[in-house]
């Protein structure tokens, strides 16, 4: 198991600007907060890094490296170009010319399909059920939002915490267009060392997501126009879900689903399906 500390930089007094729309989440973490200095060598801590928080791994294990996990869509090179109609992922969610249809981001994860697809002009509904990386999303997006040059996209993506099927009220309004995007964490297959550090962190935090045959189950009983499920090129298909087809890229495949011949859509109101009526 993971164990988080809550540790203030030496000298941060309070929250910076942008780490305000976000703080009041932390006490649902909770964590413990301690000085920097006190953090146990085997243990994660959640800081203040300049003006938002980062993870930061335990320093007694080289296996993480010495940087920490920060969501930085403002200065971060990875999401200064938008994505192009060309890409895998916007091939895989149909998009056309002057068509955004809206998307659901069931796995947000990192934020980073969320972002690509708000930078081509999707607006996307965002779930991340992990609460420290809820949070670390949370605070990346309230940065995004308060810098011009990012704020148009950020104001695209709206975060929700938890799982879409415990939300009904933010599926409220779900459309025949909808797209449904699904990353869930499969186990690592590659070797350690091809691994990038910040990645390994993220996966120590989240182990693998054992319940996403049930949870594409759900959500292909929604509406939609399309279900996209991201998975490694290893991956064997699900006994349970044949996609329709396949947009393959150099690391990963995007199994598409259309929606099922005769079924009926079912209406946004009551999200639950059996299955998860005890979650
Ligand atoms: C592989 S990551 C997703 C990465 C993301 N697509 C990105 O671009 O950064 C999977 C994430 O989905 C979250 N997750 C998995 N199943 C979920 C579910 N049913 N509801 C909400 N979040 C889920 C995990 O906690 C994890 O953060």
């Amino acid at each position: 198991m993971v164990r988080v500390a809550h540790s203030p930089e030496d000298g941060a007094e309070g929250f910076c600007a942008s780490s305000q729309a976000v703080a009041g989440l932390l006490p649902a973490l909770d964590l413990e907060p301690v000085p920097a200095q006190a953090v146990p060598p085997e243990q994660f801590s959640l800081r203040q890094a300049g003006d938002g928080w980062a993870l930061w791994p335990p320093t007694e294990s080289k296996a993480y490296g010495r940087l920490p996990l920060r969501i930085d869509f403002v200065h971060d090179a990875r999401f200064s170009t938008p994505l192009t109609l060309k890409e895998p992922l916007a091939r895989a969610v149909g998009m056309k010319s002057g068509q955004r249809p809206p998307i659901i981001d069931l796995t947000a994860g990192l934020g980073r399909d969320a972002w690509a697809l708000a930078s081509i002009g999707c607006s996307v509904q965002a779930f991340e059920r992990h609460p420290l990386i809820h949070f670390l999303l949370a605070d990346a997006l309230a940065r995004a939002r308060q810098h011009p040059a990012t704020a148009t996209i950020a104001e695209r993506i709206h975060l929700h915490q938890g799982a879409a099927h415990t939300q009904p009220d933010a599926l409220n309004g779900l459309r025949a267009e909808t797209v449904w995007l699904f990353d869930p964490m499969f186990p690592p297959r590659q070797k350690s060392a091809e691994v990038k550090k910040e990645m390994r962190i993220f996966a120590a935090l989240i182990g693998a997501d054992t319940d996403a045959e049930s949870v594409l189950s759900w959500a292909r009983s929604q509406s939609g126009a399309r279900w996209v499920v991201k998975r490694p090129h290893h991956a064997t298909p699900w006994a349970a879900h044949c996609p329709d087809f396949t947009v393959e890229s150099a690391r990963i495949r995007f199994d598409v689903f259309l929606p099922r011949r005769g079924a009926a859509s079912t209406s946004t109101g009551h999200p639950l399906s059996e299955e998860f009526s005890g979650q």
